[in-house]
C-alpha cells in the first residue's frame, strides 16, 4: 500500500485533495476547545490546506506525510522560508508555523510525540485497508496524551469493505476502533455526493489516564 500512494503521487492522481479549507474543519474545530498554542498532530497529511487554516488559527502544525512529493508541492505553494533536516526516519521542513515529517506515520515513536495536544484526521483512518487500520487507531492513541481532542473525518461509499481507497469505514468500526482509548461523538453525517461518498465528522478526547488499549 505504501508503494500505490507514492505510485499516486508520482503520477498526480490526487483526487482526494481539496483545493479549499474543509468546510467541516471551519465549522467543528472550535467546538472542540482547544486552546490556541496547542500543537496539533496530522497524520497521514497529504498537502492539505486544512494544515495552513489550523496554524493561521494560532496551532502550530505537525503533519506526517510518505510522499516528498505531496511534502515539495505543499511548501511550494506555500509562503516563507523552509527549512529542512533529518531526524530519525524522517525527512523533516517547516515553514512558519507548520512543520512535515516525511515519511511512514508508523515510525514515529512516542517519545518524539510527547508536545501533541490535539489532531485532525480527514482521510487518514480511510486511506488504510482493514488489517491496518486497527493498528493506526493504536498507534494514534500511544501518541496523544489523555484529554487530547480532535476531529476525525471518516467515510463511507457503496462500493463494499474492500473497495478503495478510499475505504468504506461504517459508524460501527469507527466504534469499535476508536472506543477503547477515545471518548467519541458523531457530530454530522454529510449527504452523499454524487458517487454516493458521504463523510461523518466526529469529534474525539483521547481517554486516561491509563495505558493505551489495544482494543478487540
Ligand atoms: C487520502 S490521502 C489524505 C491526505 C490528506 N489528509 C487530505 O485530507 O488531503 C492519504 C495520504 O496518506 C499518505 N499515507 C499513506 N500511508 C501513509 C503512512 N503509512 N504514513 C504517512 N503517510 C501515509 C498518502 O501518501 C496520502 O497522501
Amino acid at each position: 500500500m505504501p508503494q500505490e500512494w507514492l505510485q499516486r503521487w508520482r503520477e498526480g492522481r490526487i483526487g482526494f485533495h481539496r483545493s479549499e479549507t474543509h468546510p467541516v474543519l471551519r465549522k467543528y474545530w472550535k467546538t472542540l476547545g482547544v486552546p490556541v498554542g496547542a500543537k496539533v498532530l496530522v497524520p497521514l497529511c497529504g498537502k492539505s490546506l486544512d494544515m495552513r487554516w489550523l496554524a493561521e488559527q494560532g496551532y502550530p502544525v505537525l503533519g506526517i506525510e510518505l510522499a516528498p512529493e505531496a511534502i515539495e508541492q505543499f511548501l511550494a505553494e506555500g509562503e516563507g522560508e523552509v527549512s529542512r533536516y533529518h531526524q530519525g526516519y524522517f525527512g523533516v521542513y517547516r515553514q512558519a508555523n507548520v512543520e512535515l515529517w516525511c515519511g511512514d506515520f508508523f515510525h514515529v515513536h512516542v517519545e518524539q510525540a510527547k508536545e501533541f495536544q490535539a489532531f485532525y484526521d480527514r482521510a487518514a483512518l480511510i486511506a488504510l485497508p482493514p488489517a491496518t487500520r486497527q493498528r493506526y487507531a493504536f498507534h494514534l492513541a500511544q501518541l496523544l496524551p489523555p484529554g487530547a481532542r480532535g476531529l476525525l473525518v471518516s467515510l463511507t461509499h457503496p462500493g463494499g469493505p474492500d473497495a478503495g481507497p478510499p475505504f468504506s469505514v461504517g459508524e460501527e468500526e469507527v466504534h469499535q476502533l476508536l472506543a477503547p482509548n477515545f471518548e467519541l461523538v458523531l457530530l454530522e453525517t454529510c449527504p452523499p455526493d454524487d458517487r454516493g461518498l458521504s463523510e461523518q465528522v466526529w469529534s474525539l478526547c483521547r481517554r486516561g489516564p491509563g495505558r493505551v488499549d489495544e482494543g478487540a
